[in-house]
C-alpha cells in the first residue's frame, strides 16, 4: 500500500493542501463570553497546527446570536471578531495548513437562555436530541428566512477578511441548515418544504449567494448522508443535494452524520464508522470527500484515500488527545 496520506491536493482556485489529513471542526469553548477569540483559544490552534495537516478546520462559530449553542462558543457575528479570527488562520497557516471557519446557525438545537431570543426553526418541531429536551422553536418567515442567507454571506465574508482559505457551511448534526434539510424538523408546506427539492432551497440559496460575493473563497459543505435517526435524511436525497452542490460551485463535501449526532451509532463499531457514508455520496459528485469518524492510524487513512472511497481524512479526538504525539506517530515518513 503506498501512503497515499502524503499527496496533496490542488482545489480549482489553484489552493494546495499538503496532504488529505483534515483535522476537523470541534468545539473548544476558549472564546470569550461574546464569542471572541482568546488566548487560550490561540493557544488552541497552535497545538493543533503542529499536526501540519492539509486542513484546519476552526470550529464551529455562531453566524448570529440567535444561533449561538452554547457558552464561550466562537463567533462569526461581528466584524470586530475579524482581528481575533485572522490570528487562528495565521497560526494555522504558519504551518503550511490551509485554514478554515466553520458557521453555524444552531436553529432549534440550543436554550432561549444562552441565545436571547425565540428559537429559530423550519417548523414548530422540536429538535430531536437523545441527551436532553429542547424547547419548541418559531416557525420562520420568508422574511427570516432572507435575514438567515444574510448572515451566513456576511459571516463567510468575515472569514475571508481574516485571511480563512475556506469556510464550512455547518449543515450536519442536527443544526439549523440540518433542520431545514430533514423531514423530521421541516414539514413546511412551501417551496422550502414539501420534498428535497425544497427542504435544500436555503443551503443552496446560502451557497449560491456566497460564491457570487466570495467566488474566490474556498466552500466546504459538513452534511450527513443520512440522519442515522429513524423518518429522517436518507442517502438518496443526499446523493441529489450532493449533485446540486457541485453545480453551484462547492469545492468541498465534508460528510458526517445528521440528527443522530456525530458519535458512533450502534453497529458501526470500526475506524472509520462513517467513511462508509462518505463513499457512498462520493459515487454522486466529482468533488473531493472528507470521510470521518474514529479514524487513528496513517495506514488506515493511506487504504481509504489508495482505494478512492474519500479524498481526505479527518481525525477529531485522536490528534485532540495529543497533536504532536498524533503527527509524530502517523505522519513521519
Ligand atoms: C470536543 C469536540 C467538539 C466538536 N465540535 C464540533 C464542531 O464544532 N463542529 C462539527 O462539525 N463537529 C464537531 N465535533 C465532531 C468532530 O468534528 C468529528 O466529526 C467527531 O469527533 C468524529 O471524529 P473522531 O472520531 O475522529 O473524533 C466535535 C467533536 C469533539 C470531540
Amino acid at each position: 500500500m503506498s501512503q497515499c496520506r502524503f499527496n496533496s491536493y490542488h482545489f480549482k482556485n489553484g489552493k494546495q493542501a499538503q496532504n488529505r489529513v483534515v483535522v476537523p471542526p470541534m468545539a473548544s469553548k476558549t472564546a470569550d463570553e461574546n464569542g471572541f477569540v482568546t488566548d487560550l483559544s490561540r493557544q488552541h490552534y497552535q497545538r493543533l497546527a503542529e499536526v501540519k495537516a492539509g486542513i484546519v478546520f476552526v470550529e464551529y462559530s455562531f453566524i448570529h446570536t440567535s444561533g449561538k449553542g452554547e457558552a464561550n462558543q466562537m463567533g462569526v457575528n461581528d466584524d470586530r471578531q475579524i482581528l481575533g479570527l485572522a490570528t487562528l488562520a495565521t497560526i494555522i497557516q504558519s504551518k503550511g495548513s490551509l485554514a478554515g471557519l466553520q458557521l453555524v446557525h444552531v436553529g432549534g438545537k440550543t436554550t432561549t437562555e444562552i441565545t436571547g431570543s425565540d428559537l429559530m426553526g423550519p417548523s414548530a418541531i422540536v429538535v430531536p436530541v437523545k441527551d436532553r429536551p429542547l424547547e419548541t422553536p418559531v416557525a420562520m418567515t420568508k422574511e427570516q428566512i432572507q435575514q438567515w442567507i444574510e448572515w451566513f454571506v456576511q459571516a463567510a465574508h468575515r472569514a475571508h477578511k481574516a485571511g480563512f482559505d475556506f469556510i464550512e457551511l455547518h449543515a450536519a448534526h442536527g443544526y439549523g441548515i440540518n433542520q431545514w434539510l430533514s423531514p423530521i424538523t421541516n414539514q413546511r408546506q412551501d417551496e422550502y418544504g414539501l420534498n428535497i427539492q425544497g427542504r435544500s432551497r436555503l443551503l443552496f440559496d446560502i451557497v449560491k449567494q456566497i460564491k457570487i460575493e466570495r467566488p474566490s473563497l474556498l466552500v466546504a459543505v459538513r452534511l450527513p448522508a443520512q440522519d442515522h435517526c429513524d423518518g429522517g435524511l436518507e442517502v438518496h436525497e443526499m446523493s441529489w443535494v450532493v449533485k446540486e452542490l457541485e453545480n453551484l460551485g462547492v469545492d468541498l463535501i465534508d460528510v458526517s452524520s445528521g440528527i443522530g449526532g456525530w458519535r458512533r451509532q450502534d453497529g458501526r463499531s470500526t475506524e472509520g464508522y462513517l467513511v462508509s457514508d462518505a463513499a457512498v455520496l462520493k459515487q454522486s459528485t466529482s468533488l473531493p470527500v472528507i470521510g470521518v469518524g474514529g479514524i487513528e492510524t496513517g495506514q488506515f487513512i493511506d487504504q481509504i484515500i489508495c482505494e478512492n472511497k474519500v479524498d481526505f481524512a479527518a481525525v477529531g479526538r485522536a490528534i485532540l488527545k495529543g497533536p504532536s504525539e498524533w503527527a509524530q506517530a502517523q505522519m513521519s515518513r
